[in-house]
């Protein structure tokens, strides 16, 4: 066909049979420059994080469809597992059943039973959406496709539309796959709703994406839709029906604000030789973090632990100028004081939409 698909030379036969079986539909000779870049990302060892400097020889748009692939598309495994979330229990036990059963026990999905093929994580930001579809790639033993949506749409506008067929396409190929499209709202706002009309792309590349989930459902493929969002009420009602389960990711309760705390700041932590030691009423401030996201819970807790490094400074800075051996360093214990501090200066990103999302959540509620 005049396609490069250097990268599946070496793979054993029946692979690079499968390919050209699959590059001989019509589809992929229409799309074939795009798809046997997308191959050749694919098959490289360092799976699409190589630099693509080494491509020559490229036109310009196979260059940008290569480089938007390699960056918004990553396959390789971002080292999440499912206890390093911490609470969210029911969300992490739909995630599995949505995904990691159908393909352990495909026996038990047939029929009535097929598989969910879309789920929508929705909550506030910084809840931990993002973390769950990263310990899904880690997790599960699906290929991983992560979309950042619109990066596809500013840097696709025109093409976007083919670079979601393309795709899909090797979702299925690669099955069982996971598409997993992070901050959805932007890509699939509501129909016609922006001001002054949408881009042309942009409306096709949403229909498109429609057309792709209905031939998912019909399907006996093990490809997954995971999707995130921050203001399902701004979703495409079509979109939001073929979301068969919707999962709200909520802030963190008493009982997991604790463990956090607990995780990001032990009593005791010692890396890179300096140990730091914290004395925290551990219950209390979980009750003092009340309506804070998983995030912000993170954020006060590195800048607690900063104060004590904050005030060696100083003295560091002093003993570089004298030119003398450098003191082992000791840091001051971090107390249940600093950090009610910390806390009285970093105010919750999301408690006020707090609100909104359970109304939402009564609406449009499928757990
Ligand atoms: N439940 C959680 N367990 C552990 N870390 C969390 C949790 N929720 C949030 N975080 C922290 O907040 C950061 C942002 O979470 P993320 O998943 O990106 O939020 P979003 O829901 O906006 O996608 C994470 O990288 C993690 O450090
Ligand atoms: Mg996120």
């Amino acid at each position: 066909f005049g396609l490069s698909v250097s990268s599946y030379k070496n793979g054993p036969a029946g692979e690079e049979a499968a390919n050209r079986k699959v590059l001989g539909s019509s589809f992929f000779q229409q799309y074939s420059h795009i798809v046997s870049f997308v191959f050749s990302l694919y098959g490289t060892k360092e799976r699409l994080l190589k630099p693509l400097s080494g491509f020559s020889g490229m036109s310009g748009e196979m260059k940008e469809l290569a480089s938007v692939i390699s960056r918004d598309i990553y396959l390789h495994c971002p080292n999440v597992r499912w206890e390093d979330i911490v609470g969210l229990e029911d969300a992490k036990r739909l995630v599995k059943e949505a995904v990691v059963y159908p393909i352990k026990y495909p026996q038990l999905f047939t029929g009535i039973l097929s598989p969910w093929k879309g789920l929508l994580l929705y909550g506030p930001p910084g809840t931990g959406k993002t973390l769950l579809a990263k310990a899904v790639a880690t997790e599960c033993k699906t290929t991983f496709f992560n979309i950042s949506a619109s990066s596809i749409v500013s840097k696709w506008r025109g093409d976007s539309e083919k670079l979601v067929r393309v795709l899909f396409e090797l979702a299925r190929y690669h099955a069982p796959s996971t598409i997993f499209l992070d901050e959805l709202e932007s890509v699939m706002g509501q129909r016609g709703s922006s001001m002054g009309g949408e881009h042309e792309g942009s409306r096709r590349m949403k229909t498109e994406l429609l057309v792709q989930m209905d031939g998912l459902a019909r399907s006996d493929d093990l490809v997954f839709v995971l999707a995130a969002s921050n203001m399902p009420w701004e979703l495409d009602h079509a979109m939001l029906r073929r979301l068969e389960k919707r999962i709200l990711v909520s802030l963190p309760q008493s009982q997991a604000r604790q463990a956090m705390i607990s995780h990001w700041l032990p009593p005791l932590t010692s890396t890179g030789g300096v140990e730091l030691r914290t004395d925290l009423d551990y219950e209390t401030l979980a009750e003092d973090v009340e309506g804070y996201s998983g995030s912000d819970i993170r954020l006060v807790c590195k800048e607690a632990a900063m104060r004590p490094v904050r005030k060696i400074f100083d003295a560091l800075e002093l003993h570089q100028d004298e030119d003398t051996d450098m003191p082992a360093i000791h840091l001051e214990t971090v107390t249940t004081t600093d950090f009610l501090e910390v806390l009285a200066h970093t105010k919750p990103s999301a408690r006020s939409l707090i609100d909104r999302y359970t109304a939402w959540e009564s609406e449009y509620k499928s757990v």
